[in-house]
């Protein structure tokens, strides 16, 4: 009767033996990496493409236009993700004079949608504002100053990874916006929503403690194969 411990030493002292077992596992190790990378970095992305603050305008001298306090808004959400949906709750944004959240001046709330793996979608309309210091504000384009106006998003979302959803997930993110006499956004790039202080550094540390443990779960599950 052979020897089992023999047959076993045979098997694992043959090159060939290594070959096949890393060829089995490292697409495995890929694949986990690759998917906890996507579970924990990629978030849905929001940028303000376009703000017009007629109001604002010196094309606009009508009683009309000076006197009204609509703000136009392009948002546009992103879901960049390859492998899961997003479902958004209701998505409130809410609009400030000035560069911080000291004086909100106009609410708007985007109704929750599902949005597919890569999607973009744009919401534009416009909001109805209050309280807004017009006369500061027109003082101020009227010397070649910008106005800042700020944006705040704040909603929950959940992903959809084939059929299974996450938990949900706060989301609060927000961006100024200079605008200009002409009662438009002074930059021309879409401007993106981020979380205010070191979101990066957020990110980060996701993936250390989340891509870690993908990663190490997959080694083990490899080296069990
Ligand atoms: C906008 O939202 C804020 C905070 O939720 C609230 O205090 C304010 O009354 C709202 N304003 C309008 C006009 O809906
Ligand atoms: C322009 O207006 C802003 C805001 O009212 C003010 O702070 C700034 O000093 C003014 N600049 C000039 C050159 O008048
Ligand atoms: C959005 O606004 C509604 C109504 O004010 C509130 O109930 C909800 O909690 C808000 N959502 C977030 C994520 O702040």
């Amino acid at each position: 009767m052979p020897n089992r411990l023999e047959e076993h030493w045979k098997t694992i002292s043959d090159p060939r033996y290594y070959i096949i077992k890393c060829c089995c596992g490292l697409p495995f190790i890929i694949f986990f990496i690759w998917l906890g990378l996507n579970v924990q970095l990629y978030k849905p992305r929001f940028y303000i493409q376009n703000i017009y603050v007629p109001a604002l305008s010196r094309l606009d001298n009508s009683e009309d236009g000076r006197s009204n306090n609509l703000i136009f808004f392009d948002l546009e959400l992103e879901n960049s993700m390859t492998i899961k949906g997003v479902h958004y709750d209701n998505v409130n944004l809410t609009f400030f004079y000035g560069p911080n959240t000291g004086h909100p001046i106009g609410n708007y709330t985007v109704p929750g949608f599902y949005q597919g793996e890569g999607k973009k979608t744009a919401r534009r309309d416009v909001v109805v504002t209050y309280g807004v210091p017009w006369d500061d504000a027109m003082k101020a384009v009227s010397n070649r100053s910008k106005v800042v106006f700020r944006l705040g998003l704040a909603t929950k979302v959940k992903f959809k990874y084939f059929f299974l959803y996450s938990k949900k997930k706060a989301v609060a993110v927000g961006a100024n916006v200079e605008v200009n006499d002409y009662g438009r956004k002074v930059q021309h790039e879409a401007i993106k929503l981020t979380s205010s202080g070191a979101s990066r550094t957020k990110g980060t540390s996701y993936l250390n403690t989340m891509g870690l443990s993908v990663a190490l779960t997959s080694l083990l599950v490899t080296s069990m194969l």
